[in-house]
């Protein structure tokens, strides 16, 4: 599956699922952008290179196809250019009377404030309250993340509170806001709001 493409800033931005192959573009980026990363991610046993490093994308690529498969996660590569430049992931997928689940992403440092994010997270929510047929989509972010808050504020995400020590997150348990989204507050979709704003072109 592919979502895009759509133009912005940093180039033209498409979603595809992960493959096995993209072991050495995503592990050069993630071992390069360390600092960049590593202050928004959960944390996890090992070290930065022995969980960025390129034997370590097969592992990793297998969960998420064994999730996806079990209809729990719907994973992508961001692509910019033809080129990987990220990940946008819907985790936690329920069904039944919640249709909810979560949205997590991450961009290269070389791309940043052009774009790419903002455009990732609308082709997704589309995708997910069209053809996956969820209701309600969740991110939860560090305060400090001005970035990530941008993002979806732009998206117009509604701040719904606090989570207190939610996460484990660079050694810590940290604060999240928790943003929301209902298909109720997106009808004509994310993708079309960035169009009529002209923050992005279909290519
Ligand atoms: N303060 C305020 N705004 C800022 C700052 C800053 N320090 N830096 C950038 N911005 C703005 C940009 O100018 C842009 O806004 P604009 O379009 O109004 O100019 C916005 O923040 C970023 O929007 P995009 O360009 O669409 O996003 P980008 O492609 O740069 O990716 C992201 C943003 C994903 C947060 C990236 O910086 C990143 O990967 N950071 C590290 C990992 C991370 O934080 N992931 C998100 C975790 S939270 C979650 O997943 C729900």
């Amino acid at each position: 599956m592919r979502l895009g493409p759509l133009r912005v800033a940093a180039g033209v931005v498409e979603l595809r699922k992960p493959r096995l192959t993209d072991a050495s573009a995503w592990s050069r980026i993630r071992l390069a952008d360390r600092h960049h990363l590593e202050s928004w991610e959960p944390t996890s046993p090992g070290t930065w290179e022995e969980r960025n490093g390129p034997l370590s994308w097969p592992s990793q690529w297998s969960t998420l196809r064994a999730l996806a498969r079990r209809g729990m996660s719907l994973p992508f590569v961001i692509l910019v250019d033809g080129r990987l430049a990220g990940q946008i992931t819907v985790g936690n997928v329920v069904r039944g009377s919640l249709c909810s689940a979560w949205v997590g992403y991450w961009v290269t440092s070389r791309l940043t404030a052009g774009g790419v994010a903002t455009a990732a997270v609308a082709m997704v929510v589309d995708h997910c309250f069209a053809a996956a047929g969820l209701h309600r989509l969740e991110a939860t972010v560090r305060p400090e993340n001005a970035p990530s808050l941008r993002v979806l504020e732009k998206l117009g995400f509604r701040r719904e509170g606090v989570f207190e020590r939610y996460l484990d997150v660079a050694g810590g348990w940290r604060d999240h806001f928790c943003f929301a989204l209902t298909t109720e507050d997106a009808p004509d979709g994310l993708v079309s709001r960035l169009l009529a704003t002209g923050r992005a072109h279909f290519d």
